[in-house]
């Protein structure tokens, strides 16, 4: 670990699901992936019961992804289920939003308050080519039912892609001008072709730089479980906006978060290739302290050196869809 002194692992984002019902670009971009075989996912009861495992070991905060999560049967009630789990201390969803106008009542009642939402435009014709489906309105009538239920925050997250959406760049900021969304720019990881990525690839400096119009910036103070986001506040904005650099100024020792992939796997590094296998044991009956062994093992094998960020050494990261982002 050389001398550094690593962010304390309390965030958890736990992939219910390889499924989507997107193509995006850059997560599908040959539109299909091997899936699992439905036995090799892990039941709910089963992530329930890691989930109180992966508390014991202080996770406090348990992000739920996919693939997309809101295309699993019994989502909802699961994620009431992990309300229920003593001593965590946050759930939140990252959903495309297409089943969210749906289900958004649902999961209000099941005390989920935190929402992401993963949107690259907001032009209907343009979020067919990026995701390869037509649903744009529903995810537009989705994050309408989320706000007018209460949800709050509501994250509105913004790949961006050099010549695919960069021209939109101001059209999302006055989303969070006009309305209490926190709208973060995330940077394109490497999760595509070397050629396509250069292609489409936009500096985070260059995305700040383009919005220098908005005025001045006010950088707000970080939660303790909060992730690699910058957020600021800006002139007579309702909402905030955000900047994750994953690429340009990745800070590994800030990273404070384990995937746990559908599959069952514990991941240290998004983009590190270790992972240990938990659904085997657990399937085998390893007791909790076992299980909690795993967790710190997963920890131990945390890089804590930007790896991926060296654009000679990174290797793109294919199986996106089952590890969550
Ligand atoms: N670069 C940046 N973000 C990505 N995501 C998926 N693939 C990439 C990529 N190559 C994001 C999605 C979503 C989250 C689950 O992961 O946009 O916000
Ligand atoms: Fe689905 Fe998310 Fe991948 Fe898009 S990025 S295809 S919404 S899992």
């Amino acid at each position: 670990m050389s001398g550094i002194t690593p962010q304390k692992v309390n965030y958890l984002r736990l992939s219910i699901t390889d499924r989507c019902n997107l193509r995006c670009f850059y997560c599908a971009p040959a539109g299909e992936w091997e899936k699992l075989p439905a036995p090799e996912i892990l039941r709910y009861e089963e992530m329930l019961h890691l989930a109180r495992v992966a508390v014991a070991q202080g996770i406090r905060k348990i992000r739920v992804t996919g693939g997309e999560p809101l295309v699993r049967r019994g989502v909802v009630e699961f994620i009431q289920g992990l309300h229920q789990v003593p001593g965590l201390q946050e759930v939140c969803l990252t959903t495309n939003g297409v089943r969210l106008g749906e289900l958004a009542p649902g999961l209000y009642a099941a005390g989920l308050r935190h929402l992401n939402l993963s949107l690259d435009t907001l032009r209907r014709e343009r979020y067919q080519e990026l995701t390869g489906s037509d649903h744009f309105l529903e995810v537009q009538s989705g994050l309408e039912k989320a706000a007018s239920l209460g949800f709050h925050p509501i994250k509105i997250n913004c790949v961006v892609l050099k010549d695919l959406n960069d021209d939109e760049l101001l059209d999302f900021a006055r989303l969070a001008q006009e309305r209490p969304f926190q709208v973060r720019f995330i940077e394109f990881m490497p999760t595509v072709s070397r050629r396509k990525w250069n292609r489409h690839f936009l500096p985070m400096a260059e995305v700040r730089r383009r919005l220098a119009v908005l005025g001045e910036r006010e950088p707000l103070t970080r939660k303790t479980c909060a992730g690699p986001a910058r957020i600021f506040r800006f002139p007579g904005f309702r909402g905030e906006l955000g900047f994750i650099s994953a690429i340009s100024e990745h800070q590994c020792p800030e990273c404070n978060r384990l995937r746990l992939t559908a599959a069952g796997r514990l991941r240290p590094c998004l983009f590190g290739a270790a992972e240990i296998d938990i659904k085997g044991p657990l399937r085998q009956g390893a007791d909790d302290a076992a299980l909690g062994r795993l967790f710190r093992e997963a920890v131990n094998l945390k890089a804590w050196k930007p790896e991926f960020t060296d654009p000679d050494t990174f290797h793109p990261c294919r199986q996106m869809v089952s590890i969550g982002g």
